[in-house]
C-alpha cells in the first residue's frame, strides 16, 4: 500500500520534515492550504488569533496523486501553533480525518514542550486512526533520534511498498 505525507508549513520546517520522511520511506507529499497569507509579523499574530479560534477555515483543492483508497497510511503534518494546530490541518482532519485509514501525527514546534495532548485532539477528529506520534524541535527534524524512531514505527505500516 502506498504512503500519503499531508503537511501544512508556514516557514518551511513541517515540510523539511515530511519531505525527509518521504525520502526514507517513500510516499507522496500533498501540501495543503487555505491561501492565507500568514507572513510576516502580521501574518504571525493573524496565525496566532485563528489558531487560538479554533475556527475552520477554507481549504484550498489538492489533486491527490492517488484515490485516497489507494493508501495504507496517510502521515498529518503541522506545525504547533499558540499550543494547539494549525487552522489549515485542524480543518483537513475535521473533513477528511474519518475516511483516513491507518494514520500517523507529526508536529513541529520551537518550544520544549511537546504538546502530546495535541496527538488527542487528533485522534478525536480522524476517530482514532493513529498508529504513532512524533513532537519534533527543529534539530531534531533530521537527525534526531526521534525521527528515525518514528520512522521505524511507520515503516512497519507502510511496508516495503510504500512508495
Ligand atoms: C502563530 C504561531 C504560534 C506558534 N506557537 C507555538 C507554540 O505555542 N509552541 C511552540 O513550541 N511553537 C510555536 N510556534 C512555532 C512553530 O510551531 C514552529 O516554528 C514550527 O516548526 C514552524 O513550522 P513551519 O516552518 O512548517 O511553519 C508558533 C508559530 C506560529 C507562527
Amino acid at each position: 500500500m502506498k504512503t500519503l505525507l499531508v503537511y501544512y508549513t508556514r516557514t518551511g520546517k513541517t515540510e523539511t520534515a515530511a519531505k525527509e520522511i518521504a525520502s526514507r520511506i517513500g510516499g507522496d507529499l500533498v501540501r495543503i492550504d487555505d491561501g492565507r497569507d500568514r507572513k510576516g509579523i502580521l501574518g504571525f499574530i493573524l496565525a496566532g488569533f485563528d489558531s487560538v479560534s479554533e475556527r475552520s477555515t477554507g481549504l484550498l483543492p489538492v489533486e491527490l496523486p492517488a484515490p485516497l483508497a489507494d493508501y495504507g497510511l496517510v502521515v498529518v503534518c503541522s506545525p504547533v501553533w499558540a499550543a494547539r494546530l494549525s487552522p489549515v490541518v485542524r480543518t483537513f482532519l475535521s473533513t477528511y480525518g474519518h475516511a483516513l485509514p491507518a494514520a500517523a501525527w507529526l508536529l513541529t514546534r520551537a518550544g520544549t514542550n511537546a504538546y502530546e495532548t495535541l496527538f488527542d485532539a487528533m485522534d478525536s477528529l480522524s476517530g482514532n486512526r493513529r498508529i504513532a506520534a512524533v513532537s519534533l524541535q527543529p534539530g531534531d527534524h533530521l537527525y534526531g533520534g526521534m525521527l528515525d524512531a518514528f520512522v521505524r514505527e511507520i515503516s512497519g505500516a507502510a511496508g516495503s511498498s510504500g512508495k
